[in-house]
Order: C-alpha cells, then structure tokens, then sequence
C-alpha cells in the first residue's frame, strides 16, 4: 500500500473500471480517475466506489493539458496509467477524426504535463514517478498462420486507423523517455473479454444478440485468430509492470490463447445453451450469421508474452474456458447493466454498422 495517488484515465471504461475497482479493493492506495465519459465510459462502473474517500472521478478529456497538470499537482500524483482512447476498430474507420483527436493528441498533451511535473519532483518522487501507458498487439500489424507471435521487437505495421493512432501515441511515449528522460512503461496486450465489456465488442455483442434473439454477426469467413484475455489478468499484469517493470520498456501482455472467431462464438453459444436455454430448446448457434467483412480486416494477432513471464514473474491466471464461464455469468446477472449502456446511441451505432 502507497499512500501517495496514482491518475487513471479512462477508469470509467471496460478495462480501466476493472483496473480501478481491483486496485481500490486490494488497498493498493488512492486514485483520481479521469474520464470523458465518451459514449464507452460509463459511471455506473463504479458504482461500488460512490462515497469512497479512496476515489475521486474527474470528468475531464486527457487532452486538458490544463487540467492535467493541476490534478497531477493538486494530488501529488506518484504515478499515471493511461488507459483512455477511443478503443474500437470498426468506429475508428467511419470516424477516425476522434481517434487522432484523444489517441495521438490527448497522449501528447497528457505527456507534456507529465513533463513539466515530473521536472520539477526531486528527489525519491522523482526517482519513483512512472507513466504507464496501456496499449495494443494491434500496432503490430497482422500475422500469417505460422508467423512466430508478436514479440516487443517486432516491427510496427498498423493497419487500422484505430492501430495507426495507438502505434502513434506509442511512438511518443517512447521519445518522450529517450529524449527527455520520462520514467515510461508502454505495455502492448491483446484482445480482452471479461465484465462490463461494452457490447460493440465481439464478445459482449454475441452475448446481448444471443439472449435478445438477434444475429450473431461474423466479419468475412470467422477464420480470422484474436488471442484473448480475461480482463483481471490484464490488470494484474499492469500492476506488477508498474511495480517492477524497467523505464523505457515495453512489455507484452497475453494469455497464451489463440482462437478463431468463429471458434469463440461457438463457445459462447454451448456456454450460453447451458446457463440459458432458449425457450424452444434449440442452439444459439442457429442465429450465427455470417455478415460483409471488416475492411482491412487482421487476419490473425499473437503475443510471445515470456518477456513479462521471464523478467516479471507474470502469466495469465484464468483460462478461456474459466474466463468465458466468468463472463457469460456476468452478462446474465447484469442485465440492468446491459440496458443501461445500449440506449438511442448505442441503437443508431448498431443499425448503421450491420445494415
Ligand atoms: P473503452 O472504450 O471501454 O474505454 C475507454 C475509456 O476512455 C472510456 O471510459 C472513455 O470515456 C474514455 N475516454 C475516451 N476518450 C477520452 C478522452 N479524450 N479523455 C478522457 N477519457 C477518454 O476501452 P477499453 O477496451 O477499456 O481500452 C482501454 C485501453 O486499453 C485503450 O487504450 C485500448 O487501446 C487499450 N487496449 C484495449 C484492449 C481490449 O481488448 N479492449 C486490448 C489492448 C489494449
Ligand atoms: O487486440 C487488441 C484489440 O482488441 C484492442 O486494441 C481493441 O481496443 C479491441 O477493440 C480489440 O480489437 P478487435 O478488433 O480485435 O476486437 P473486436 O471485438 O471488435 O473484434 C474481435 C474479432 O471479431 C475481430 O476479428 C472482428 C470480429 N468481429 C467483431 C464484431 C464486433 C465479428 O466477426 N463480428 C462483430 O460483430
């Protein structure tokens, strides 16, 4: 336990609430969580932590440079982890302006306050400040079947707008430590799945249509290989490269754990069979429907996650099939929740994208 708060941005979404909620229950100290509260965050994430003094919720985008700079004074922040970005794919190729906006822009202003804070801590704050910042094996480009997976040295090749905007802000991360010495982290993970997923993503969407009786839309031919995992070993990889990991390095983070798409829709449709049935008794699996594909589609992403295994002692806890169990349970006791998230927008998002 440190008694000194770390920034959060983005902690009002699916993998930075998680973060937040875990790292608040695990005593690991004091947070201020910022967040614009796009269409993808959301308050009720955090409702468990209303009232807790352990907490404080800024709504501010992370492109206030202003604003950023006062809160990381204001709270004598020891440490920042950024998770906020426009995160889907397939909204970053209708409106890519917003994810050059807070992706590439928004990190900018963020390190430029970090900057000037970090220059003028001495001392142990100024030994111990890190900003962590989180992001994606999509910067990685795509693999071939027996590519070996992506390792931290592997080239950059994005292929979405979303991936080009996040190899961007990766890019200034790391001149922002080779040219002026900033104590960053960069971590580059895989697909997650787990609680409060927002249902644009594949799996919270097959759940919400497979218990709403729509169907299950699979991009192209459904061969193409995401490496999944669960949201809590995401977070907990996290913590330990903020703990231990070497300033100016980046780490791999994933679950060993390549599966088609199609393979995965499969699984939640047995998954969902079981804890569900439809009331006619028959499969899920019926309502699979195979739709046009993703334009520039990534026909498969992989992480050699040993790195983080060798030099940090971290791998992944759950398995797939412990992770989907987990995550259908989760759906299927938080239907409020899901009502909550998919209002008008969420709607016009869904009718435009699968017309
Ligand atoms: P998400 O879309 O669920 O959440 C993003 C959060 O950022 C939302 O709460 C949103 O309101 C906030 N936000 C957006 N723009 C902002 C701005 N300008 N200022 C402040 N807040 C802003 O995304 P997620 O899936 O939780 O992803 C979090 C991070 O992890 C992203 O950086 C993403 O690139 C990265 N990542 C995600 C995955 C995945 O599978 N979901 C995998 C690897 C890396
Ligand atoms: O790899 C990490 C990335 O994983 C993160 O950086 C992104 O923020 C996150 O959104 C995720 O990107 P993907 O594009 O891989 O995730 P998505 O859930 O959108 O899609 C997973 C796969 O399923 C992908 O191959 C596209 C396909 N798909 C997706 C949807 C929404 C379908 O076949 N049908 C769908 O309706």
């Amino acid at each position: 336990m440190d008694d000194r708060m770390i920034l959060v941005t983005g902690g009002a979404g699916f993998i930075g609430s998680n973060f937040v909620l875990e790292w608040i229950a695990q005593g690991c100290g004091p947070v201020v969580n910022v967040d614009k509260l796009t269409y993808a965050g959301n308050r009720g994430n955090l409702a468990a932590l209303e009232g807790d003094a352990r907490h404080v919720f800024v709504q501010a985008d992370i492109g206030d440079r202003a604003t950023m700079s006062d809160l990381l004074q204001r709270h004598r922040i020891r440490a920042i982890v950024n998770f906020a970005a426009e995160s889907h794919v397939d909204r970053s190729i209708g409106s890519p302006g917003v994810f050059v906006q807070t992706n590439v822009v928004g990190t900018f202003e963020l390190l430029e306050a970090a900057r000037a804070y970090w220059g003028q801590l001495a001392g142990t704050e100024r030994d111990a400040f890190r900003f962590l910042h989180v992001s994606t094996d999509e910067v990685y480009g795509t693999l071939e079947k027996n590519d070996p997976a992506f390792s931290e040295t592997h080239r950059y090749l994005p292929n979405s707008p979303y991936s080009a905007t996040k190899a961007a802000s990766d890019h200034l991360v790391r001149a922002y430590h080779h040219t002026y010495g900033l104590p960053v982290l960069t971590t580059n993970c895989s697909n997650n799945y787990g609680p409060r997923h927002f249902p644009e993503k594949l799996i919270p969407l097959v759940i919400h249509n497979a218990l709403g009786g729509l169907p299950l839309p699979i991009y192209g031919d459904g061969a193409q290989v995401r490496d999944w995992l669960y949201v809590t070993d995401h977070c907990a990889a996290i913590r330990r490269v903020l703990e231990a990991g070497v300033p100016g390095e980046t780490y791999n983070i994933g679950g060993w754990n390549e599966k088609t798409n199609l393979s995965v829709v499969q699984t939640l449709c047995a998954v969902l069979d079981r804890e569900s049935p439809r009331a006619d008794g028959r499969s899920y699996a019926e309502q699979i429907t195979f739709v046009k594909d993703r334009p520039g589609h990534d026909r498969r992403y992989a992480i050699d996650a040993s790195k983080i295994e060798r030099e940090l002692g971290w791998r992944p806890a759950e398995t797939f099939e412990t992770g989907i169990a987990k995550t259908v349970r989760w759906y299927l006791d938080n239907q409020a929740w899901v009502r909550s998230v998919t209002s008008g927008a969420y709607r016009n998002w869904v009718a435009e994208q699968y017309a």
